[in-house]
């Protein structure tokens, strides 16, 4: 069945959501003058991918973290940070009486229970961070679009199907946080988060497969616009903001210069030291091959295509406010890296991307194709 970046993305959150501006105009953007200084920093999550690196980056920078979790993911991921367990979804009783400069939500999906934990601590911090998401905007946003884009809106506003529903859902948990603490929330909107530990392995899936070799399948011409930002940049970048108290909405996403599928792809090749011929096939043939962009060739989203502002979002303020990008080829190395360290299991079957029969069969009917044409 087709597959858009939209149903990739419902189909993805499946396995990553357990449980569980905006209408409002983006705040002024940029750091405040506030110098950083060491933050006590509570998290919402903090055990699966994105939570890791704030956790480490916070550690780095001298700051205190504390976790809020259910303790199900990685349950022994860290020993030596304070852990307070309960549930998001009404069991908060662990957060009462306590006091942190700066709370990150990384695991708020819903407005009803982003409500609940902003409410609750709205006494006891001086800052919510709520980690949104690019898919907050409407999807039809031009390239080039600021965190000031028309933003994704409910058809029911009652509706709480993540599922069908998690960009404008996530839009809606961005005003729920602003509405219980009115000018001391900070919105994060990434782009597509990548590099060592992604559990969804969309990116994964290209350093993996050209170091495999042989012919790939590469989408497009080459020429399409990709976007997507390595997990420790964004924490570390995350905590800094978090340390000066930074308050606005940010886009999250890289490279810092306009990136195409192409040049990510070489830098794929650079970083694994791959040497995989890439055959490069043209949207009309993979639409007709039933190839969909993201969804079977990840990070691609065709620039001519229906969503392709999404990944063509203006990345200025961001970057003016200190964000900053490693290449991606020691993203694809580092990937690469962890990848190759997983358990044999974890590495039976890559969660995105196409299969490699599938590959070989799409590259076939290219080729027979080619000589019909010739
Ligand atoms: N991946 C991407 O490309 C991408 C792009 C844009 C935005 N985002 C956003 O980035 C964020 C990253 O998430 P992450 O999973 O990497 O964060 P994380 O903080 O590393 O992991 C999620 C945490 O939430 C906890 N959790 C889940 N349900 C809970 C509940 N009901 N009560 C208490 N804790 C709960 C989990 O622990 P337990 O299971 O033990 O409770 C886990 O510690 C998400 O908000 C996502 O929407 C991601």
């Amino acid at each position: 069945m087709a597959m858009t970046r939209r149903d990739f993305l419902q189909a993805s959150l499946a396995t990553t959501v357990a449980a569980c501006t905006s209408s409002r105009a983006a705040g002024p953007g940029g750091a405040p003058p506030t110098p950083a200084t060491p933050s006590r920093i509570l998290i919402l999550g903090g055990t699966s991918f994105l939570g890791p690196e704030l956790v480490e980056a916070a550690r780095a920078r001298g700051d205190t973290v504390t976790l809020f979790n259910r303790g199900k993911t990685n349950p022994g991921r860290f020993t030596d940070v304070e852990q307070l367990h309960g549930d998001r979804n009404g069991q908060l009783d662990a957060l009462r009486g306590r006091k942190w400069d700066v709370v990150i939500d990384t695991s708020g999906y819903v407005p009803r229970i982003v409500r609940m934990s902003a409410e609750l601590l709205a006494p006891s911090v001086e800052r919510y961070v709520f980690v949104s998401s690019i898919s907050a905007y409407d999807e039809s946003i031009p390239p080039g679009s600021d965190e000031n884009a028309k933003i994704a809106q409910l058809s029911d506003p009652a509706t709480e199907d993540i599922r069908a529903n998690y960009g404008a859902l996530k839009a809606a948990c961005e005003r729920a946080a602003e509405a219980a603490m009115p000018g001391r929330v900070l919105v994060i909107r990434p782009g597509l988060i990548v590099g060592p530990g992604d559990p969804t392995d969309r990116f994964t899936y290209w350093p993996v497969r050209l170091s495999e070799g042989g012919e790939v399948l590469a989408p497009g011409t080459g020429d399409d616009p990709i976007q997507v930002v390595d997990v420790r940049d964004l924490g570390s970048w995350m905590v800094e903001l978090s340390d000066r108290r930074a308050t606005g909405t940010f886009n999250a996403v890289g490279p810092a210069v306009r990136t195409t599928m192409r040049q990510m792809l070489d830098a794929c090749q650079a970083g694994t030291g791959s040497k995989a011929a890439l055959t490069w096939v043209p949207w009309p043939f993979l639409e007709k091959e039933k190839v969909e962009p993201w969804g079977d060739m990840p990070v691609w989203i065709p620039a001519g295509g229906p969503e392709s502002g999404m990944s063509q979002v203006s990345i200025v303020r961001a970057i003016a406010a200190g964000l900053r990008f490693r290449p991606l080829s020691d993203t694809a190395r580092d990937t690469l890296a962890w990848w190759n360290a997983q358990p044999v299991e974890r590495r039976a079957k890559l969660k995105a991307g196409l299969s490699r029969e599938r590959e070989k069969q799409v590259l076939a009917a290219w080729a027979a194709q080619g000589k019909r044409a010739g």
